[in-house]
Parts: C-alpha cells; sequence; structure tokens
C-alpha cells in the first residue's frame, strides 16, 4: 500500500490581503507536497480562509461592507494568488462551508456530552484585538503581548473547555514522540509552558457581542471561540468522521504554521483531538518570522511585502527558490531585495545557469545534439565518483526534505552542482575534443554532465518547478506530472544515448543590481526593499491624498512606547499625530519644526493615544529623517 501525506497550511484570517508570510507557509506546504509525490505516495494538501470572529466584523465594518460580501471577496483573493505561485493545493475550505460548521457543532456536541465543556461565571482580563482572556502571567508589563494595550476586566458566563484534565497527558505525550512538534526548540517552548498549570479554554462567545460565529449546538445564545472552529477544519475537510478521504489521510496528518500560533496548534489542539477521541496528528513543523527592515511585517508599519509583485520582477521560480534556501526552518529571517537579487546570481544564474548552459553547449557542438553513448568500461578515471556523489547528494537531500530541513536539502543539491562545474573544469572536455583518441573520454564526460544534470532537475523540482520542466525538456525526458520520482534519481544512467538535445535557453538572467525594481521606482531609498514592491498609481488615486505643512506646537515621550512620540501640531486646526520617530528625534528638537502631514488618514489608536494623521519622513535604514519645508509657511499650506 503506498505511504500517504497528510499536509496543511493555517487557515488565514480574511482581515488583511495575502503578503510574503502567507506566501511562505503556503509555498512550503507546496514544496513538501510535490517532494512526497516524488517519492510516489499519495498526497493531499489543504490551505483555506478562516472566516469567523470579530477582527473579520470590524474589518468588513470598516470597508462599509457585511461580513459575508467582505469574506467572499478577501477569500477569493488568496484562492486566487496560489495557483498564480504555482502552488496546487486540492482542496480550499473556508470557515463558513456549511459542511464544516457541522463538524463544529458535531464535535462541540460530543466533547459536551462527554463532559468537558462546563457553563461557569468568569471574570477575567480580556484583549478584544486577540479576541481572548489573558492571565496575569501572559501580559508583558501589564500589556496584551500582541497589542500592547493594556486587556479590560470583564465579566461573562461562557462555556470553558476542560484542558486542564489532559495536561499530564499531552506533557507524556510529546516527551515520547520527540518528533511530535519539530523543529526541536518549539517543542521546548510547549514543554515549558506546560510546565504550569493549564488553564481551561474559554470557548463561547455570548451573542450580545458577536454573532458572525457558529452557534453552540446546545445553546443557542453563544457563538464558538474562533479557534475552536477554525482547528477543526484539518479534519472536516476530510469529511470528518465518515469520509473516504478521513479515513485515507488524517493518519498521515502534517500541520504547517508560524511561531506565531504555536500554542493553539501544539496545545489546544492535540487536547481538542484527545477529547474528541480523534487521533493526534502526526507532526507539527513551526517556522520563524519573515522580518522586513527588522520588524515583523504588518500592515500598520506599512512594510508588507507582495509576493506577487517579486514574482513578476524576478521570476516565480527565483522566488520560490530564495524563500526556501534563505530562511532556516523554525528560525526567523530578514526579507531583502538586495539578498534575493544576490542569491539569483549566485546560486542561480551563477552556478546552475552556467553549468546547464556550459553542458548543454557542449553536447550540441560535439555530439550533433544528441546523448552520447557512453562507453561504461571506457569511463574509469573519467568518472571521477560522479556517480556515487549524486547518490549520496539524493541520500542528503531525501533525509533533509523529510525533516522539513529546505535549505540543508538546498545545500546539498548544490553542492552536487559545484562539484559537476568543478568536473568540466578538470576534464576540460574542449581538450578532449580536440584528439580523436579522446572521444571515448569526451563521451563519458558529457554523458555524467548530462545525467547530473538529470538529477539536479529532479531534486529542484519541488522547489523550482518551471526550471526543473525547462530542463528536462533540454535533456529530452518525458514531461508527464510529477515527472521525477526518487527512485528514478537514485539509479545512474536513465538517459537513454541518442536522445536529442534541443539547443539551450538562459535559465536564469543574471539580474543587474543597479536595474532592480527598487531603483526604477525613484522614491525608493536605497535598501528600502518593500518599497519597491508598492503598484504604480495614477493621478487620481494620488488626487486622494491630503497632503499639508503642519507646524509642531508640542511634543513629548509616550510612555512605554519606545519609538512614538505625541505630537501636537497645527495645520491650520490644531492635532495630534502619533509620529514613530522617537529613535532620531528628541520631542525638544521638534517644537517649532515644519513638517509635512498626510491629514485626511483615518485616525488610529497606537498605544493609548489616538492619531489623526500622519508625518512623512524618509525611511532611512539608521532611522526616520522628517520631510521638512525648506521656507516658513502658513500652517495648513497644501503640498502637490
Ligand atoms: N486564522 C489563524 C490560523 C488558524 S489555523 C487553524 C491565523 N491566521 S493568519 O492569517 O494570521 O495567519 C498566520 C500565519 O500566516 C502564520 O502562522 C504563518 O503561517 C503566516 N505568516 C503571517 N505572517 C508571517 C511572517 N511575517 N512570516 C512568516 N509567516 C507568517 O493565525
Amino acid at each position: 500500500m503506498a505511504e500517504r501525506f497528510y499536509i496543511t497550511t493555517p487557515i488565514y484570517y480574511v482581515n488583511a490581503r495575502p503578503h510574503l508570510g502567507h506566501a511562505y507557509t503556503t509555498i512550503v506546504a507546496d514544496v513538501a507536497c510535490r517532494f512526497h509525490a516524488m517519492k510516489e505516495e499519495e498526497t493531499f494538501f489543504l490551505t483555506g480562509t478562516d472566516e469567523h470572529g470579530d477582527k473579520v466584523v470590524q474589518a468588513a465594518q470598516k470597508e462599509n461592507k457585511s461580513p459575508r460580501v467582505y469574506v467572499d471577496e478577501i477569500s477569493r483573493l488568496f484562492q486566487d494568488l496560489w495557483p498564480r505561485l504555482n502552488i496546487g493545493y486540492d482542496q480550499f475550505i473556508r470557515t463558513t462551508d456549511p459542511a464544516h460548521m457541522s463538524v463544529v457543532e458535531r464535535v462541540l456536541q460530543e466533547i459536551y456530552d462527554a463532559g468537558d465543556i462546563y457553563f461557569s461565571e468568569y471574570e477575567g482580563l480580556y484583549c478584544f484585538g486577540c479576541e481572548r482572556f489573558y492571565t496575569e502571567r501572559e501580559l508583558v508589563d501589564g500589556r496584551c503581548p500582541d497589542h500592547e494595550v493594556e486587556p479590560e476586566t470583564i465579566k461573562e458566563a461562557n462555556y470553558f473547555f476542560k484542558m486542564s484534565r489532559y495536561q499530564d497527558w499531552l506533557v507524556e505525550h510529546i516527551q515520547k514522540n520527540p518528533d511530535f512538534i519539530r523543529p526541536e526548540r518549539y517543542r521546548n517552548e510547549v514543554l515549558s509552558f506546560l510546565k504550569e498549570p493549564l488553564e481551561d479554554l474559554c470557548i463561547s462567545r455570548p451573542k450580545s457581542r458577536l454573532k458572525w460565529g457558529i452557534t453552540l449546538p446546545f445553546d443557542d445564545q453563544y457563538v464558538t471561540y474562533v479557534w475552536f472552529d477554525a482547528l477543526l477544519n484539518y479534519v472536516s475537510a476530510l469529511r470528518y468522521p465518515d469520509g473516504e478521504r478521513y479515513r485515507r489521510f488524517w493518519p498521515a496528518a502534517q500541520h504547517i504554521v508560524a511561531k506565531d500560533i504555536l500554542k493553539p496548534h501544539g496545545i489546544y489542539w492535540p487536547i481538542m483531538l484527545k477529547a474528541a477521541k480523534i487521533p493526534l496528528y502526526r507532526h507539527l513543523n513551526v517556522h520563524g518570522y519573515w522580518n522586513v527592515q527588522q520588524s515583523k511585517m504588518s500592515k500598520s508599519l506599512g512594510n508588507v511585502v507582495e509576493p506577487l509583485e517579486l514574482a513578476k520582477v524576478y521570476g516565480l521560480d527565483a522566488f520560490r527558490f530564495f524563500l526556501l534556501r534563505e530562511m532556516v526552518f523554525g528560525l526567523d529571517s530578514s526579507f531583502s531585495e538586495s539578498a534575493l537579487v544576490a542569491r539569483i546570481n549566485a546560486d542561480l544564474a551563477n552556478d546552475l545557469g552556467n553549468l546547464f548552459s556550459r553542458v548543454v553547449a557542449m553536447a550540441r557542438k560535439y555530439f550533433d545534439g544528441r546523448v552520447p553513448e557512453a562507453d561504461q568500461d571506457v569511463g574509469g578515471e573519467f568518472d571521477l565518483g560522479i556517480a556515487e556523489a549524486a547518490a549520496e547528494t539524493v541520500d542528503r537531500y531525501e533525509a533533509a526534505m523529510e525533516g522539513f530541513e529546505f535549505h540543508k536539502a538546498l545545500i546539498a543539491v548544490w553542492a552536487f552542482i559545484n562539484r559537476l562545474n568543478k568536473y568540466v573544469d578538470v576534464t576540460a572536455p574542449w581538450e578532449l575534443a580536440k584528439k580523436e583518441t579522446s572521444r571515448k573520454h569526451l563521451e563519458v564526460v558529457i554523458y555524467n554532465l548530462l545525467e547530473g544534470l538529470r538529477i539536479i532537475a529532479g531534486l529542484i523540482w519541488p522547489v523550482m518547478p518551471d526550471t526543473a520542466a525547462t530542463m528536462q525538456k533540454h535533456l529530452g525526458l518525458e514531461t508527464e506530472t510529477p515527472s521525477f520520482t526518487l527512485r528514478r534519481l537514485r539509479s545512474w544512467r536513465q538517459l537513454p544515448p541518442g536522445t536529442k538535445i534541443p539547443k539551450g535557453v538562459s535559465l536564469f538572467p543574471r539580474v543587474d543590481a543597479k536595474k532592480s525594481a527598487s531603483d526604477d521606482s525613484g522614491a525608493a531609498a536605497p535598501g528600502d526593499d518593500a518599497a519597491a514592491f508598492k503598484p504604480q498609481i495614477g493621478i487620481d488615486d494620488l488626487a486622494k491624498v491630503d497632503l499639508r505643512v503642519a507646524t509642531v506646537l508640542r511634543a513629548e515621550a509616550i510612555p512605554r512606547a519606545k519609538k512614538l512620540l505625541k505630537l501636537e501640531i497645527d495645520l491650520g486646526e490644531i492635532r495630534t499625530v502619533v509620529a514613530g520617530i522617537a529613535d532620531a528625534y528628541a520631542p525638544e528638537d521638534l517644537v517649532g519644526k515644519q513638517v509635512v502631514v498626510v491629514a485626511n488618514l483615518a485616525p488610529a489608536k497606537l498605544m493609548g493615544v489616538l492619531s489623526n494623521g500622519m508625518i512623512l519622513a524618509a525611511a532611512e535604514d539608521s532611522g526616520p529623517r522628517l520631510v521638512t519645508i525648506d521656507r516658513a509657511v502658513k500652517p495648513g499650506t497644501t503640498v502637490r
């Protein structure tokens, strides 16, 4: 019976458009899935959107839309984006799907009937941003670590899930199955959290406060807490409990998440499964964050990187390769366009691209565009252990891919690529071609190089499917999918002599750093990579921004907000704005300065202060530099 592989991504909230972080997780799932297909396993790949809860209702309200219309729109953005990034998911689940909702109701009822859900009055510290209660211990300086606001004390009667009952069992399970949560640092994080008594989980929200959710089957005055609803997507998608897919794929389940949602996946979810008598997943694979300019990507920081724009500028395969090669799965990584360009030029254009074009050109020149006959008896001193190196590469690659160590798998492939580049230099085929007596040796060398490229094409297929297909075409191989099985990559001498080698193409043109998108955009500061990927706008869009000159009247620090200053400004009227410039300016330096303000930006609360406008500054790496006016003008003057 074939092995099976079931992989899931988090289902993404529909309160934000897809960005690089979402794309990374989903590309990783695609790569893992393709790798398991190469192992001739039956695979199933699930992704989707998480559509209930307060955050979604608020986001819909901001756009003056009903939650229903709003979730349909944003969910569609995710569904449409993935195929354009060559991500071949099998199913896209939405938590508003009726089939999902009925599984949630069913599981809730089962756990309730089994006595693991109870009703109780509770007074606690609630963060509205996170939609959950916090314990004192979880707060940082009395504030929610994510939203940096003090949670409010609220008293409410709610339903609770008896997680505490399962604490010892979970600790034991994690200890007995060391790779249940991986890499190890996250397993340790969960275990250390479980050293303290586990509190029961509040799994309901009264309808008086929130209506956009799944009604509890045992009390219609309440809806289900979003996480309890969302986590069940992993089984509802397979049609738990009776679905054929559930039977086949659930035993092979692996999840991928980033560290932000370790706790729900490493603690709530296994306990929910245990309480519902559903077998546990096999692995939880946890990765770190992509940061941009030292901060986590976020809409409010304005450093969101658009994956599709990057793929358009640099090529989809180069983009996918960069993400997988650059990030050590489990650790944080920082995204920059210059690092992407460096990898394209070094690893792709130079190492792989050159090898491919050199070998194809030589095969065409010396053997009339055909795979040569290579007499094995003649090989000997000209083989230089290439076949053995290939076999070793496939082994190292397989072990790394299996363990979600993608960068290591790619390092193994690139060691082999460089070995082949050296092989060309050492054997110097152009010298062998000069003498008829070394013809047989030339055949062996070119054959080995073509075979090596066949294996490289196979190994890069999960990460760079288009490039693999192009290489394959030039090696005269058939193109069905999955075209490369590890089994075939393990056996040497698969290329039939005489196969036609079409004229080569440049796999990865070098990227001239000076011509990269950020330099073209003009306004982008050096090193401001995120700025390079903003779409072009027309004059009408620009006219929507009301830019004005303002004079700073007063400035003061905001307690506990290291980067922020509260400014009182005069722009024809007096306003308060919050500016993230405390790193670069002392409050006293600002008074009397004339600055440029986006006057019609919707007000936003930052660290408890309502900011009514935004001050413009150049985003220098070393800190912000204010945009000023070189001669005094009347406060409120328009900037055009
Ligand atoms: N809806 C919940 C998940 C429920 S799963 C049952 C949620 N959604 S989310 O939209 O906030 O997505 C979080 C996930 O997006 C992260 O766990 C990660 O997979 C991905 N990422 C979002 N930002 C990221 C980075 N900056 N870097 C890396 N991955 C990031 O949480």
